[in-house]
């Protein structure tokens, strides 16, 4: 399963990039926003960092406008997703833009049939929100889970990107589902990588052999 992180943060990005596990970046308008920087420097500062897919969503609401947004990100660098929502005019710009070459990540997927319809259409990425989902009393990874195996029953090459992730749980969880991404909070990605028995393990290791040559 590929790691990508959730996050518009340069500097966070950077460090977590140190461990070499970062596949790519995905961001959204909220994550641009809490940064307060301008949106293309930002994602040119990601792209110069991974190399990988890094998904930029569009702001129109309307299939001809985000069109030509996705247009323009797709010219600024190889490697950006355009993100579109999955909505009626989103379904529209995705068709226009897939015509066009372009790659296309479709968020705020909310049901197997949303994944669907997404995939019918050659959506490259389709990022269904699990922690969303589990806020409203559903479960994001049964939704996932149906959404890995309709791909499956039809051989869609779409790929999976588990989004909306809030926990370590998740992460495991949509690896054992064969998610084939998760895009990851760095709090969450941070914790990650910890167990407390590799810290005690090591400390012990360490105490030991001191010990022994005294
Ligand atoms: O980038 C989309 C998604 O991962 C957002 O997550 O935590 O705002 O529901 P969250």
């Amino acid at each position: 399963m590929k790691f990508y992180l959730d996050t518009a943060d340069i500097k966070v990005i950077k460090e977590l990039n140190q461990l070499a596990l970062v596949d790519g970046v995905t961001t959204n308008p909220s994550l641009i926003a809490k940064e307060g920087v301008d949106l293309k420097e930002r994602i040119l500062e990601i792209c110069k960092e991974i190399d990988g897919p890094i998904s930029c969503e569009v702001l129109a609401t309307d299939h001809k406008k985000m069109v030509e947004e996705g247009l323009e990100y797709h010219s600024w660098h190889k490697n950006i997703f355009v993100k579109l929502p999955c909505t009626d005019e989103g379904l529209k710009a995705l068709k226009i833009l897939k015509s066009k070459d372009v790659k296309v990540n479709m968020t705020l997927v909310f049901s197997p049939m949303q994944a669907l319809a997404c995939a019918k259409l050659g959506a490259d990425f389709v990022s269904p929100f699990l922690g969303r989902l589990d806020d409203t009393q559903s479960s994001g990874l049964e939704i996932l889970e149906q959404i890995i195996q309709i791909y499956e029953n039809y051989d869609f090459k779409t790929q999976v990107l588990a989004a909306s992730i809030r926990s370590v749980d998740h992460v495991v969880n949509s690896a054992l589902l064969g998610s084939d991404i998760a895009t990851i909070s760095p709090k969450v990605f941070k914790k990650m990588l910890k167990h407390p028995l590799t810290d005690i393990g090591l400390a012990k290791f360490l105490e030991d052999y001191k010990n022994s040559q005294k």
